[in-house]
């Protein structure tokens, strides 16, 4: 049985400190009730004390929205996983924002969920092909080869606790979202994947998510698929009452 996962994906948002504690807590308030999944929040760096700090005592658990591979050193504007430990539970590693407009390679990313493993932090790998590679038939491949690099090195017990991220690109922030068929689809890919480098009882407890223009109109169907284990949420996370209805649906699927 997997534990259902729904994390949410702040971005860059909500503008103060003083804000993304009051989301926090507006959360925790709403989702703090549902038992049977995992729920994360995911705020921008600079808010992650306060939202730990917000969510003290709540079973709502923390995540950053990236990190660096290395343990120290000069690298401007960088934060290492000791620095996040003692706030957070889990760190967003490849997302394809980062992957597009902060060149992140397939290298860099497996480095960094090596690292995040190393830490203790569950890394949320997160793997997807734009609308050019799908219309070209990649969607598939891609999918595979992202996964491959990204897990590189990693042994078997560490992958298990891996969470894998499905975020096509093109549904990411359009409103856009996959349909049902394609999330199982894909997801399920992703499954098989992780079979075929760490054997099917890793695949059988891996956690495979989708992200992409979640809603509270779209995530009851989307949870309903069997290998889609959660959800990782971005503009509908900044509203409480919103994440509570899509952690809810997948909570209950
Ligand atoms: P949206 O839910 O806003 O499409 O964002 C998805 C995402 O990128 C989560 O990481």
């Amino acid at each position: 049985m997997r534990i259902p996962f729904v994390a949410g994906n702040w971005k860059m948002n909500p503008p103060t400190i003083a804000e993304a504690a009051a989301l926090a807590s507006d959360t925790a308030s709403a989702v703090g009730g549902i038992a049977g999944a995992t729920r994360v929040v995911c705020p921008p760096s600079a808010a992650l004390q306060a939202v730990a700090r917000a969510l003290e005592g709540s079973p709502v658990e923390v995540g950053a929205q990236n990190m660096h591979h290395e343990a120290k050193g000069a690298f401007t504007g960088e934060l290492a996983a000791s620095m996040l430990t003692g706030l957070c539970s889990c760190v967003i590693l490849g997302h394809s924002e980062r992957r597009q407009l902060f060149g992140e390679t397939d290298d860099f990313v497996n480095a960094k969920v090596r690292a995040a493993l190393a830490a203790g932090l569950t890394p949320i790998l997160c793997v997807g092909e734009t609308l050019d590679e799908r219309d070209a038939g990649g969607a598939e491949e891609v999918v595979r080869r992202r996964l491959a690099a990204g897990l590189d090195g990693v042994g078997t017990g560490d992958a298990v606790g891996v969470v894998i991220a499905y975020e096509p690109v093109w549904a990411i922030g359009t409103g856009r979202a996959a349909t049902p068929e394609i999330a199982q689809e894909m997801a399920a890919v992703a499954r098989g994947q992780v079979a075929a480098l760490f054997g099917s009882a890793a695949a059988d407890e891996v956690r495979v998510l989708y992200g992409g223009s979640v809603s509270p109109g779209n995530a009851a169907s989307i949870a309903a698929q069997p290998d889609v284990d959660g959800a990782l949420v971005g503009g509908a996370s900044l509203a409480a009452g919103d994440f509570a209805a899509i952690t809810q649906a997948f909570a209950s699927a």
